[in-house]
This record gives C-alpha cells, sequence and structure tokens, in this order.
C-alpha cells in the first residue's frame, strides 16, 4: 500500500486532452529546449527535463535548486499550460496556484531513483504528476528509504497526487513500457509534475 495520501487518477485526462496538452507542451519546449542534466554525484541523468512556470527544478555539480532561468540557454520559463493550472486547482489546491512544472522526458532505457521531493518551502501543499505517452512503472513507498515498496502503473493520461503523509514518500520510475501508447511522436513517456516551490 502507498503512504496515506497518495491519489491515483486513472484516465483522467481523455484521449483528446492528452492530444491538446502534448501539443502545449511541445510548443512551450521550444522556448525551454529538454536538456540531460547531471546529478550532483556528476552522473547524467537518464531522462532529460525541461521546465515551465516562474521556476524550474535543475540539479547540475553544486546541487538541486529551483531557478527561474533554464540553465542552456539563459532564458525564463514558458507559462504553465492552463490546462495543467486547471488540474492543479481542481485536485491539489484551490487557493495557492503551482509555482513550477517539472518535465521529464523518458525514452525506452530511461529510468529514475527513488528519491524524495523535498526541495520546496511548504510540503503541506501536494505534489501533482501527470502522464503522458508510454506506461511507467512507477514505485512508492514510505517517508524512509527503508520502508516497503508498491509498483503502480502509470498510464498516458492518468494523474496522480502525493499529498499527505506520501508528500515526502519515496518515489521513482523503474522503466517504461516501450510500446504501450501512440501519443507521443517517436515514442516514449512525458511525465509533468506540478509543484509550488516558493512559500504561500
Ligand atoms: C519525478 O519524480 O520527478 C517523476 C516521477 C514520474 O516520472 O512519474
Ligand atoms: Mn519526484
Amino acid at each position: 500500500m502507498p503512504a496515506p495520501g497518495f491519489r491515483l487518477l486513472p484516465g483522467l485526462l481523455d484521449a483528446a486532452a492528452q492530444s491538446a496538452l502534448l501539443q502545449a507542451v511541445l510548443t512551450a519546449c521550444a522556448d525551454a529546449p529538454a536538456y540531460r542534466p547531471v546529478t550532483p554525484g556528476g552522473k547524467a541523468m537518464s531522462v532529460t527535463m525541461t521546465n515551465f512556470g516562474p521556476l524550474g527544478w535543475v540539479t547540475d555539480a553544486t546541487g538541486y535548486r529551483y531557478q527561474d532561468r533554464h540553465p542552456v540557454n539563459g532564458q525564463a520559463w514558458p507559462p504553465i499550460p492552463e490546462a495543467l493550472l486547471d488540474l492543479w486547482a481542481s485536485n491539489a489546491d484551490a487557493d495557492t496556484p503551482p509555482d513550477a512544472c517539472l518535465v521529464n522526458f523518458y525514452d525506452a532505457g530511461a529510468r529514475m531513483g527513488l528519491h524524495q521531493d523535498r526541495d520546496e518551502a511548504d510540503f503541506a501543499l501536494p505534489v501533482l504528476s501527470v502522464s503522458l505517452g508510454d506506461t511507467a512503472v512507477f514505485r512508492i513507498g514510505g517517508t524512509k528509504r527503508g520502508d516497503p515498496t508498491t509498483s503502480v502503473r502509470l498510464a498516458s493520461g492518468d494523474v496522480c497526487v502525493l499529498g499527505g503523509e506520501a508528500r515526502l514518500a519515496f518515489h521513482g520510475v523503474d522503466r517504461v513500457i516501450a510500446g504501450s501508447s501512440r501519443l507521443v511522436p517517436g515514442g516514449g513517456r512525458i511525465n509533468l509534475t506540478l509543484r509550488r516551490a516558493r512559500p504561500r
């Protein structure tokens, strides 16, 4: 069982909503191209990343942080697409908007190790995650690294919310099931995570 406060909303986005969101994401990425970040330990990540919104989450040799500029082109991040702000207001928090949307691109071999999201000011606000394209084999456990974990499949159009105790749950992506969706041209998965980085 995932930690209390984990909510999976399967198929919240129908096919038309997925296509429209994909188009909005790809259009915004023209101004904020995905790049391959490195961890503070110096390892290249297997996902490529970009961000939308006033702040973006970045990692490099100096550490993890939120910043208001794309680290490669020095430009402000593009705005968060309206459809994502609506999803946040309906499913995360109606009073405090998100100020950061991390965009992760997974190709067939990409994964993400177990980690906590803890670079934000206020853990009372949840993380809302939207999956597009190929299905992910997502893993979520408890608030301690050694806690038991559960595997959850995240398919295109699924939304999940990490709130309550699950806000600080360890989570990651074991693998992506190549060919499980035809949404993304050329295949792969796009995950969008909305967060409030600054204090409300
Ligand atoms: C993340 O934890 O940043 C991404 C999770 C996911 O890709 O589903
Ligand atoms: Mn995360």
